[in-house]
């Protein structure tokens, strides 16, 4: 069963503040999107992957991936990943869609994602408990409430689809969701949750590329 992953790096990392796309930030020598890459192929479950990048870093990438499909990524992160799934293999079965800024994702999640979605699940995410208190504010940032966060969960990528239910899903609506499964959750269609990892956090400020840089450094001479 073939399957195929799609790696949405065409954000520009606003939060990050390095003043270059997030996906081509050094982490401990090398790119965020090299990590990644590397990540998903060390998997063993992935047969294809397409990457979608910034317009003007296209060529630049498909030199330095060349087993793998590079596309423009959109303005955002939902038209970047429908650029991906068209230049998918369209006899893909299963399809994963993982944010270059997971890079330290462990091979696991990507089998256990995959699992599931041959298991009959036509959408998959990774998913966190959430561990804080959760309090709603008001525009003054006066609390308005507590919320039971008992059946909240924090939702991580790599997200695992059926490719005719997520191809059909991207061709119905128009997009501009947060993660794919909101996407799936939008037209009436069962999201299961699996157990997520740690390690599959996002690199979104400063302080998470830090934690990233110890994890593959410090922490390794220790
Ligand atoms: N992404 C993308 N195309 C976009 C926006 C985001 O491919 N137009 C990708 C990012 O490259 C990242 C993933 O989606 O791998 C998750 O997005 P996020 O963490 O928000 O990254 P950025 O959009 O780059 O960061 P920021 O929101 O801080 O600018
Ligand atoms: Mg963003």
């Amino acid at each position: 069963m073939s399957t195929v992953a799609l790696i949405p790096a065409a954000g520009r990392g606003e939060r990050l503040g390095m003043g270059l796309p997030k996906a081509f930030v050094d982490l401990a020598g090398q790119s965020m999107l090299h990590h990644c890459v590397q990540g998903v192929l060390s998997s063993g479950v992935v047969d294809r992957v397409v990457i979608s990048v910034p317009v003007d870093l296209v060529d630049q990438v498909r030199s330095e991936f060349p087993e793998s499909t590079v596309v423009a990524g959109g303005s955002n992160r939902s038209d970047s990943v429908k650029a991906a799934l068209l230049a998918a293999p369209s006899d893909s079965e299963v399809v994963l869609v993982h944010d270059a800024a997971r890079c330290l994702t462990p091979a696991s999640l990507f089998a256990d994602v995959v699992d599931a979605v041959r298991s009959g699940a036509s959408a998959v995410v990774p998913a966190l408990p959430v561990v804080d208190t959760i309090k709603s504010v008001d525009p003054t940032g006066i609390v308005t409430g507590t919320v039971d966060r008992a059946s909240l969960r924090a939702v991580q990528t790599p997200q695992g689809f059926d490719y005719s239910v997520l191809k059909a899903a991207y061709a119905a609506a128009a997009t501009d969701f947060t993660d794919d499964a909101g996407l799936i959750e939008s037209q009436g269609i069962d999201v299961q949750t699996i157990p997520g990892d740690p390690m599959a956090f996002k690199i979104t400020t400063a302080w998470d590329l830090n934690l990233a840089t110890w994890l593959l450094t410090d922490r390794a001479h220790a």
